[in-house]
This record gives structure tokens, C-alpha cells and sequence, in this order.
């Protein structure tokens, strides 16, 4: 099987590659003209462009938004199946935007682009998705604690050198409001991505509002999530139904003082959730913490995860 890595000096791309480099995959790497001549373990990476598109099983891009409009589309046209980190599709309702635990099902043997999730999205869906199974959801409060990964080698670039290349402000010793720029209501990208990919992957109009912070850290995202029901539900089996969710390692000993921390999670596949508690403020309310790392299954993981689903279920012609 050949699958192309699309953005693979990158920091999501060196993840995917580390995973997939002792499996019995041929690996093709690409990134810009800026990385001519590097090699990642030996292997060279390729320079894209349209002459420079090979035939492969899988392409996973994670080079930005503008990259994968412009070349997802000759990858699926030479027969791959895409799956894109960026930003790119996620909108469009024709293409699955897709977290497998929750939803796989929107992939079908004729899916030729997928789209994976922004990393926050990710980690606060896994744990909605299985609330949902607990009481409907009638509303979602969501503030982030986002590392400077999320904004890529640049992010971490700005935050050792303090500079702001990718960062709207220099974020060592701070807190930054704005993730993205900020759209005509008010929110800034991050946050309108959040609310809108929560909404469609969980297929339901839930109301959402979000408030996305950069913080001073390198890996990991954060968020302090309050849910508020429309039933009432019994908090134990929130306990129980979290121990026992795919992707999710439950971390809530309050006497142990037990919670998630970044220091756990990093280079973790799963997401970790604790702090879990009502909300007395509302009739049927609950507030979570919930921790991952953005380059695991905030992305590489999860996108990592849709192949081999797909090569499982034998979806792959
Ligand atoms: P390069 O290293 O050559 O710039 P990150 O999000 O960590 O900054 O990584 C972005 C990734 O996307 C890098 O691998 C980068 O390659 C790649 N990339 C950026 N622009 C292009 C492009 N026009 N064509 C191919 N790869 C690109």
C-alpha cells in the first residue's frame, strides 16, 4: 500500500509519518520548494506539484487550507482516497467530516475526500458524542486553552522566540484572545470552526457558543466545557459511560487530586477527560475538563485512524 503525506516536514505531518514509518506502507513525502533536498529519516520528500502528483492508496495532507484545494483534487482524480487536515472541506456538506468513533458511517465505498476535524473539535465532540448517549444536549459552553503547536511550526516558533509570525500577539507570558482572524460576528475563526464542525458532526442543531484562547505552552489543547441538558440525567452514569468510551481515558480523583494535564496526554492517542461535576446553576447542567494532544489525536491520529477504518472495513477498492 502507498500513502502519500502531504505537508510532511510539518509538525502534523512528522507525526503521521512516525506512526505509519515501521508499517508495512510505502511512504511518499511532499512539502514546498522550500524543503527541496531534505530528507525525514533517510527518505527524501518530494517538492509538490501538479507533474509531481504520484498514483497512491491514500494521500493525508496537513499543509494548510490553500494546498489542499489546490491538490486534493489530483490525488482523488489519480484513484487515492484524501483525507485533509486543513480547513479546506470541512463546510461542505458533501464531504464526511469524520471522527471514527462517532461517525465512520458517512464514509462509503464511492467517499473520495474526507475531511479530518479541527483539533479542539476533536477532543470536545468525543466526549459530547458520548454525553449524548446519557440526555439530549440542549447547550454547549466551550472556552479553549490551546498550545502553540495548533498554529503549526510557526506557532512554536513565535512562542521560544517570542515573535508573531503565526501568533496575533507574542505569547510567552500571556493568554491570547484570538485564535485566527475574526469574522464579521464577532467570533474568531477558531471559535466558528468549533461550533459549526461540533454541529455537523454530531448531526444535531445544538447551541453552541465558544470562546478559543492561545496559552503559553508548546503541545496539548485544553478546553472547560458546560453542557446543559434538556433531561434530567444521573451523574454516575456519566462516570460510567466515560470509563468505559472509546478514545477516552476517564482521570477524575478528586481526592488524589487526579485530572487531565497536558503532562499526561502528550503524545497520547487518546483524549482525556475529568473534572466532571453538575453544573448547580442550571436544572440538568455538567461542566468537564478535557485535555489531548493537538498533533495526536487532535490530527495525526485521528486522520491516521479514518485510513485504517477504511482499509478495515475494506472500503478501499
Ligand atoms: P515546508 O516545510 O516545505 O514549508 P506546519 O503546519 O507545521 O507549519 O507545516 C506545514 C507543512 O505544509 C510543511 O510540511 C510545509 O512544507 C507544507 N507546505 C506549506 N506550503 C506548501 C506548499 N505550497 N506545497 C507543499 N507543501 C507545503
Amino acid at each position: 500500500m502507498k500513502v502519500a503525506i502531504v505537508g510532511a516536514t510539518g509538525l502534523v505531518g512528522k507525526k503521521i509519518f512516525e506512526q505509519l514509518k515501521d508499517k508495512n506502507i510505502e511512504l511518499v513525502l511532499y512539502a514546498s520548494k522550500r524543503s527541496k533536498g531534505k530528507e525525514i529519516c533517510g527518505q527524501k520528500v518530494k517538492v509538490l506539484s501538479i507533474l509531481s502528483v504520484k498514483k497512491v492508496d491514500f494521500a493525508i495532507f496537513s499543509a494548510g487550507s490553500e494546498v489542499s484545494k489546490k491538490y486534493a483534487f489530483f490525488f482523488a482524480k489519480r484513484g487515492a482516497i484524501v483525507i485533509d487536515n486543513s480547513s479546506a472541506f470541512r463546510q461542505d456538506e458533501n464531504i464526511p467530516l469524520v471522527v471514527p468513533e462517532i461517525n465512520f458511517e458517512k464514509v462509503s465505498n464511492k467517499t473520495k475526500i474526507i475531511a479530518n476535524p479541527n483539533c479542539s473539535t476533536i477532543q470536545i465532540v468525543l466526549v459530547l458524542f458520548y454525553l449524548s448517549q446519557i440526555a439530549k444536549i440542549k447547550r454547549v459552553v466551550i472556552s479553549t486553552y490551546q498550545s502553540a503547536s495548533g498554529a503549526g511550526e510557526k506557532g512554536i516558533f513565535d512562542l521560544e522566540n517570542e515573535t508573531t509570525l503565526k501568533i496575533a500577539q507574542v505569547l510567552k507570558d500571556d493568554l491570547v484572545p484570538q485564535i485566527g482572524n475574526f469574522a464579521n460576528n464577532g467570533y474568531s475563526e477558531e471559535e466558528n470552526k468549533m461550533i459549526f464542525e461540533i454541529q455537523k458532526i454530531l448531526g444535531k442543531k445544538i447551541n453552541i457558543t465558544a470562546t478559543a484562547v492561545r496559552v503559553p505552552i508548546h503541545f496539548c489543547h485544553g478546553a472547560s466545557v458546560n453542557v446543559e441538558f434538556e433531561e434530567q440525567f444521573n451523574l454516575q452514569d456519566v462516570f460510567d459511560k466515560l470509563e468505559n468510551a472509546k478514545g477516552v481515558v476517564l482521570c477524575d480523583n478528586l481526592d488524589k487530586n487526579i485530572y487531565p494535564l497536558c503532562k499526561n496526554a502528550v503524545q497520547n492517542k487518546n483524549v482525556f477527560v475529568g473534572r466532571i461535576r453538575r453544573d448547580f446553576s442550571v436544572e440538568s447542567g455538567l461542566n468537564f475538563w478535557v485535555v489531548a494532544d493537538n498533533l495526536y489525536k487532535g490530527a495525526s491520529t485521528n486522520a491516521i485512524q479514518i485510513m485504517q477504518e477504511i482499509i478495515n472495513q475494506g472500503a478501499k477498492k
